[in-house]
């Protein structure tokens, strides 16, 4: 019989390990690391570290894969451990900075009071979260290339598994870089973009889109996704966007989509579909920091998706799975 503690241990190493993950980003060994393999005393010269004591983080990182021994006292990376330098394609060192940057730590840190107040702790000591990067703009950048990274895999999974051919013009509502437009624009060259975000973020969809080579094809907005939404396109998506709020938010936010669309056009939402058991789902971990981050900005079950989109006045059409367990979900005018 398996150790009841077990499972207990098991979560417990989890705060071990990002600590670990978080030295490798911060002291960018992986960026040291590209050229080849590096002693623990060459390491420890180029990322200014303490060589005893990166030889023990080196252990722990080999342990987690990110990192292996090809001679004593020698490591090279893995292909997980080259995926935390900042110019892998779809690096993920961003996603380790902004989930161990002190303020995304002070939202899990203080899950407790949140649960008892149902309200965050997080917006308590910072604001909405949307309003503390545009008042840290380093932060904001690092946290739309985060988005960006995280984006990358739902992109493709979108381009290739939708079928855009009776869609003319893309709306992408809160749409960051807008990493998904841009793949489904790289897959169907009949493709017309909007990229519609807040005032701050634009700019840099901008820039992305001229090093793409997209940006002829695409409008930008800049605007308030619970004012008004730019009118007319054939396909309105909103990815990782309504998880972040409440009920009331998020269909205010549907609301404004819908009074935009016509009625040939529809809305596809990349979002997470919650399993209605008790199996292990990356989306209830994403529940929780959604939870610490905005309060009642949540997760939701396909039930949850169907009725709130009701309520907005669309039905859903279709569910397609996408990587990272997201789902696309179409809807269209009821
Ligand atoms: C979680 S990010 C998702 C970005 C992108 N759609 C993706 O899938 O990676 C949510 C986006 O909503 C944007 N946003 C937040 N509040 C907004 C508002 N009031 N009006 C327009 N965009 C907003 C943020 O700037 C951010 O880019």
């Amino acid at each position: 019989m398996t150790d009841p503690r077990a499972a207990i241990w098991d979560v417990l190493r989890g705060g071990a390990r990002l600590a670990a993950l978080q030295a490798m980003v911060e002291l960018d060994c992986a960026a040291h690391l590209t050229g080849g393999p590096l002693t623990v005393p060459e390491l420890a010269r180029a990322c200014r570290a303490h060589a005893p004591s990166l030889a023990r983080l080196l252990r722990a990182l080999a342990a987690l894969g990110m990192v292996r021994t090809v001679a004593p006292d020698t490591y090279e990376l893995t292909a997980a451990g080259a995926m935390l330098a900042a110019d892998a394609p779809g690096s993920m060192r961003t996603a380790v900075l902004v989930n161990t940057h002190p303020s995304f730590v002070y939202a899990m840190t203080e899950l407790t009071e949140t649960v008892r107040t149902g309200r965050s702790a997080f917006v308590e000591r910072f604001g909405v979260l949307y309003d503390h990067l545009a008042d840290d703009p380093e932060l904001g950048h690092v946290f739309n290339d985060y988005m960006t990274a995280r984006a990358t895999p739902m992109a493709q999974g979108v381009a290739e598994r939708y079928d855009f051919s009776s869609v003319g013009t893309l709306a992408d509502i809160g749409g960051g870089r807008g990493h998904i437009l841009a793949a489904a624009m790289r897959a169907n060259p009949h493709l017309r973009g909007v990229l519609f975000d807040l005032p701050n973020v634009v700019p840099d969809a901008r820039d992305a889109f001229a090093s793409w080579g997209l940006d002829d094809r695409c409008e930008f907005v800049a605007g308030d996704f619970f004012s008004s939404v730019p009118q007319g396109a054939d396909a309105y998506l909103l990815g990782s966007v309504v998880h972040n709020w409440d009920d009331t938010d998020a269909l205010r936010i549907l609301r404004t989509v819908r009074a935009a669309m016509g009625e040939k056009s529809r809305v596809l939402l990349v979002e997470i579909v919650l399993p209605d058991d008790d199996t292990p789902h990356f989306g209830k971990d994403m529940d929780i920091r959604m939870m610490g981050l905005f309060g009642q900005g949540r997760e939701r079950g396909r039930a949850e998706h169907a009725v709130l989109l009701e309520k907005a006045g669309m039905t859903v059409s279709d569910v397609i799975a996408l990587p990272l367990e997201a789902s696309l979900i179409e809807a269209i005018p009821l």
